[in-house]
Parts: structure tokens; C-alpha cells; sequence
């Protein structure tokens, strides 16, 4: 039985996917710290980490790279419904459907193998950037940019959306995020991919249903919402007043809080943090930065409450260039991986 909220103290499945310490504030990929494989390593490595369990030798990362490469062109049917998806639907509910769709493409068709089902779940993760690409284009009325395929994952990514490619500096903070975003244990989204799967249902709808659950401000959606808020404070000077005012009119603050980390700092916030002060200098818009810090620090005074992930996530994300309203589904894409 249920000690509190939610599945708190409920073992719903053992994984050695990824592991968190709530109370030290540490988080593992298949026994790698995060810290470690932000620093070292790339999303490619840290995909073909979560898949098997070890990372990759040169060998395997070239293969890797080159099957997620071949599958970054979406099918043509996804292309064809992509400008009524980006004139009627928002770029999560493109992403739940055109996912829902691939499968009708998908070349391992009903095979439900565990070596079919790798090829798919590849598949996916390397599809999601062309498909947000696409649609930010299409709604834009701008052409189409096909995937690079001597860009890697993330770079690519910020490539098909700009049309241009990004510099080192970008295309590293962007590899950044995807390896933050790629897996946090029993999140919401995994459980529902989890329990869709587990019903021995298929790869596209545990997926589907995943992005689903994702797609909600409480949990994907955060991102987004810190960066709004931000913009709404303006300049540091209203940030404190501002806080005080959410808190008074009992609101949430966004990308504030965690079920896990509750006494520590998120260990995703404490390497995005100098992520956004980089960026917000090379960008020259100092601003959000220093306004995500008053608010870090009104909100610790004030209730003791430390920001998650999704806290500089959006002005990280930002700085990148992206549309507020794909930083979710670029948090998706990333955690498709996991
Ligand atoms: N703003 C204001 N108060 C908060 C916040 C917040 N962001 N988070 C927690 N609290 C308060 C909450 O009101 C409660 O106060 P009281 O005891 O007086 O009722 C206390 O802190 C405990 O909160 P809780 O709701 O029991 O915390 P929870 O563990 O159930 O919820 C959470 C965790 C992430 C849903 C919640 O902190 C929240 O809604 N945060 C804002 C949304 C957000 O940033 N989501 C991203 C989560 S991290 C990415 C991910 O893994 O998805």
C-alpha cells in the first residue's frame, strides 16, 4: 500500500536503466554518473548506454550512428500530413499522432522481436527531430531542410530547425540537454510506456502513450513554462515580487520542486545552471539568466524549494534558438532514448 502521493514507496519495476539518490542528489545511467556522461560523453553514446547497458566500443557507436542517421528521413506519408498536422494540432499532439502514424511505415511492420523492437525504438529516437523540424518549418512557410547526415544527433536537430549549422558551442550544450532529458527512471511517461508494453501491446503505442503523458504541464511541460515565466518577470528587479505574488495566490512556480530530489539539488539543474551563464553571455541576453537566478534564490528563501531540470532547460533551450512551445517536444524526443 501506498505510504504517499501518488506511486510514492510503491515498487512498480526494477531497472538498472537509470538510478537516482533523492537524498544525495545523484543520478546514474546504467551506472554512470550523469555528471560524468555530460561531460564525456554524446546522446549516441548514452542511447546505445541505455540499450544495452555498457557503452558502445568505436565499432558499434559508428553502427549506431549510421543506422540512427538512415532513419532520420521520415516516411512519406508523415511529410504528407505534416502541414495540416502543423496548421491544426501543437507541436506535442504532431508529435503523439505522427509517431501513432509511423507505424504504419515502420519496416519491422508487427514483429515484435526484441531485435525488431531495438530497430524501432531507434528508429523513433532518430525520427522525433525531423518531425519537430518540420512542423516549426511548415508553420513558418519555410522549405523543408533535410537532415544532415555528417551532423550528429543533437546538431542535426538545431540544423533542419535554422537551416544553418550551429556552432560548437551550441551543437555541445544541445547534446547537453538530450543527455540530460534521456532518462529518469520511473518518471511519468516511462511508467505509462511501461504499462502500455506491458500489455504486450507494440513499440508505437507504448511511445504514443508515453508522449501523452509527457505532454502535461506537471511534467514535460515545465520547460516551457519556466522560460514564459521569465519573459513575464522582464528584468531581475520584479523577480522577487513576482515569486512572492505566485506563492501568496497559492500557485506552483515552474520547474521548481521535485518528487525525488526534495532536499538536494536536482544534479541536471547543477550542470545546466553554467550551461544558460555561457550561453546568456555568447547569445549577449543576460537577462534571463540573471532573473532564472533571483528566482532560484527568492524561491529557496522563501519556501526552501530548489529548481529542477526544466528550470534552466528553458532558458538553456532559449538561448538555442527554439520555440518555447517545442522545448517539450524536444525534451520527447530526447527521452524517447530511455
Ligand atoms: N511551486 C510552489 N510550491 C511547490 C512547488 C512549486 N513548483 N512544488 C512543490 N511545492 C509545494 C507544494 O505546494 C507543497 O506544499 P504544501 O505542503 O504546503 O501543500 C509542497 O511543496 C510539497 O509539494 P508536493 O506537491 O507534495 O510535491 P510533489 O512531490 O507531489 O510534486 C512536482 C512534485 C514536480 C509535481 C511539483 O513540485 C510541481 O508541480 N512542480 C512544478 C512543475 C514542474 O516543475 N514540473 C517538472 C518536474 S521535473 C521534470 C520531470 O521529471 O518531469
Amino acid at each position: 500500500m501506498a505510504a504517499g502521493k501518488g506511486l510514492e514507496e510503491v515498487v512498480a519495476a526494477q531497472t538498472a536503466i537509470s538510478d537516482i539518490d533523492g537524498k544525495l542528489g545523484k543520478l546514474w545511467y546504467a551506472g554512470y554518473s550523469i555528471d560524468d556522461l555530460a561531460k564525456n560523453s554524446t546522446f549516441e553514446e548514452v542511447t546505445f548506454l541505455l540499450h544495452h547497458g555498457r557503452l558502445p566500443t568505436r565499432d558499434e557507436l559508428d553502427e549506431l550512428t549510421e543506422q540512427m542517421v538512415n532513419d532520420r528521413q521520415a516516411a512519406a506519408f508523415l511529410s504528407h500530413i505534416m502541414p495540416t498536422l502543423a496548421e491544426q494540432t501543437s507541436p506535442m499532439s504532431m508529435l503523439r499522432t505522427s509517431v501513432s502514424a509511423a507505424s504504419a511505415y515502420d519496416p519491422d511492420g508487427w514483429d515484435q522481436g526484441p531485435e525488431a523492437n531495438y530497430r524501432k525504438a531507434l528508429r523513433l529516437i532518430a525520427l522525433m527531430p525531423t518531425l519537430i523540424a518540420s512542423y516549426d518549418r511548415h508553420r513558418k512557410g519555410q522549405a523543408i531542410v533535410e537532415p544532415n547526415p555528417t551532423l550528429p544527433h543533437a546538431a542535426n536537430f538545431l540544423y533542419m530547425l535554422t537551416g544553418e549549422e550551429p556552432s560548437q558551442e551550441f551543437a555541445d550544450a544541445f547534446d547537453t540537454m538530450f543527455i540530460l532529458y534521456a532518462d529518469h527512471t520511473m518518471n511519468a511517461s516511462t511508467f505509462t510506456a511501461r504499462v502500455v508494453a506491458s500489455t504486450l501491446s507494440d513499440m508505437h503505442s507504448a511511445v504514443t502513450a508515453a508522449l501523452s503523458a509527457l505532454k502535461g504541464p506537471l511534467h514535460g511541460g515545465a520547460n516551457e513554462l519556466a522560460m514564459r515565466m521569465l519573459e513575464d518577470i522582464g528584468e531581475v528587479g520584479r523577480a522577487r515580487q513576482y515569486v512572492q505574488d505566485l506563492f501568496a495566490r497559492k500557485e506552483k512556480i515552474m520547474g521548481f520542486g521535485h518528487r525525488v530530489y526534495r532536499h538536494v539539488d536536482d544534479p541536471r539543474t547543477t550542470i545546466l545552471r553554467p550551461v544558460s551563464q555561457a550561453l546568456a553571455e555568447s547569445v549577449g541576453e543576460p537577462q534571463w539568466y540573471e532573473i532564472a537566478r533571483e528566482v532560484e534564490a527568492v524561491a529557496f528563501e522563501e519556501r526552501g524549494l530548489r529548481p529542477n531540470v526544466d528550470f534552466y532547460a528553458g532558458s538553456v533551450l532559449h538561448y538555442l534558438g527554439l520555440p518555447e512551445d517545442l522545448f517539450t517536444p524536444m525534451f520527447a524526443s530526447s527521452r524517447s532514448a530511455g
